[in-house]
């Protein structure tokens, strides 16, 4: 006999399964399997990724956040066409938001062996898409079906930045706003926001939330008093220091793609004012309760909003450029 609770899941996940939600985006101009028999007769470009994930993988499993994050903060601003990559004084990466981005130094290094296997070939776009789609199935994550055929943009401008890349105290209903904006729908943010299963938060993200939140001299109300007395041990109020903390506060699952960020924001363990806002706002509190309870679903859904995000203002075709190196756009002749 099925508990209510396992009903609803069943219902909404079938729902969801017929309004597109489990399909891959049709509109996208990418498809799956782009560089089959594209870099040679022996070389497979998703096995060389992958083969140099699983190596990184092994002895820092950080580089599944560094690289959610790196995916995210490339699509959501020009598109997913590697502009984050890109060096420069007035680059994207320089902005204050993006100073704790990692994982470039990784993507350096898969795209040099790509480069001597089949120069000219890959782009840095579907590489850090590829990279993160096999650092998520190796921290247990799904192994979703990842699209390419993306080229690489020539513009990166830091001013851009705030406008574009969400800042921690955004209200949900100003969030699906800017991800509709992007194309990406409410249930793909909520599922999209999943990735904060893995990772950690500079105290300055979060502080606010700790000691004087809006004013009232009190920690904020939404988060449980457990969190907030460990999290002032983590970020001290007067601290000179810099700190972080977990993301995601189920200590057993620090490394893993799971389900369990929504089990915390359930039980107000949310770090983020964001993540904790996703409980009460009524176009995503019936997601955050249907994802805490379901495996199946998590993954499934998370799997397509990554793919749906991976399809933001891409460039296809002629457009864009392969780069030669990821971080400069290439010379002209
Ligand atoms: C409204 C949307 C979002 C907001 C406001 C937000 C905000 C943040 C903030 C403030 C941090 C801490 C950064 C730091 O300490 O340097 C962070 C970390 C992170 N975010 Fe988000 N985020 C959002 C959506 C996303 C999405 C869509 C993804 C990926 C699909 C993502 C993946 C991550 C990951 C994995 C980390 C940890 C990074 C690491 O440990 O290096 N975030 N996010």
């Amino acid at each position: 006999m099925l508990k209510p609770a396992q009903v609803l899941v069943t219902l909404v996940s079938l729902l969801l399964a017929f309004s597109g939600h489990y399909c891959s985006n049709a509109a996208s101009p990418l498809q799956v399997g782009f560089y089959q028999g594209k870099c040679g007769a022996n070389a497979d470009v998703e096995e060389i990724v992958a083969g140099a994930v699983k190596a990184h993988f092994a002895s820092d499993p950080t580089i599944t956040a560094a690289l959610l994050r790196l995916h995210f903060h490339d699509c959501f601003l020009n598109g997913c066409d590697a502009s984050i990559l890109l060096d420069g004084d007035d680059s994207e990466k320089t902005a204050d938001t993006n100073i704790g981005l990692r994982g470039f130094d990784f993507i350096d290094a898969v795209k040099e062996t790509l480069e001597a296997t089949c120069p000219g070939v890959v782009s840095c776009a579907d590489i850090i898409a590829l990279a993160t789609r096999d650092a998520v199935a190796l921290a247990g994550g799904p192994m979703y079906k990842a699209e390419t055929g993306r080229r690489d943009g020539n513009v990166s401008r830091a001013e851009l930045v705030d406008e574009n890349i969400p800042p921690p105290d955004i209200s949900v209903a100003e969030s699906i706003q800017l991800f509709q904006s992007k194309g990406v729908d409410h249930v793909d943010m909520t599922y999209l926001l999943g990735a904060h299963t893995v990772g950690v938060a500079n105290c300055s993200f979060f502080q606010y939330r700790l000691y004087d939140f809006n004013g009232t001299g009190q920690p904020d109300p939404t988060m449980s008093p457990d969190l907030v007395t460990s999290l002032r041990s983590r970020c001290p109020k007067d601290a000179t220091f810099e700190n972080a903390a977990n993301l995601d506060q189920n200590r057993t699952s620090i490394f893993t793609v799971d389900n369990s960020y929504y089990n915390q924001l359930k039980m107000h363990r949310g770090v983020l004012q964001i993540d904790q806002e996703l409980t009460s706002h009524p176009n995503t509190t019936g997601i955050v309760d249907i994802a805490a309870e379901s495996t199946t679903d998590f993954q499934n859904l998370f799997s397509s909003a990554m793919v749906n995000l991976g399809a933001v203002e891409v460039l296809t075709g002629s457009q864009g450029e392969i780069r030669t190196f990821c971080r400069a756009v290439n010379a002209k002749n």
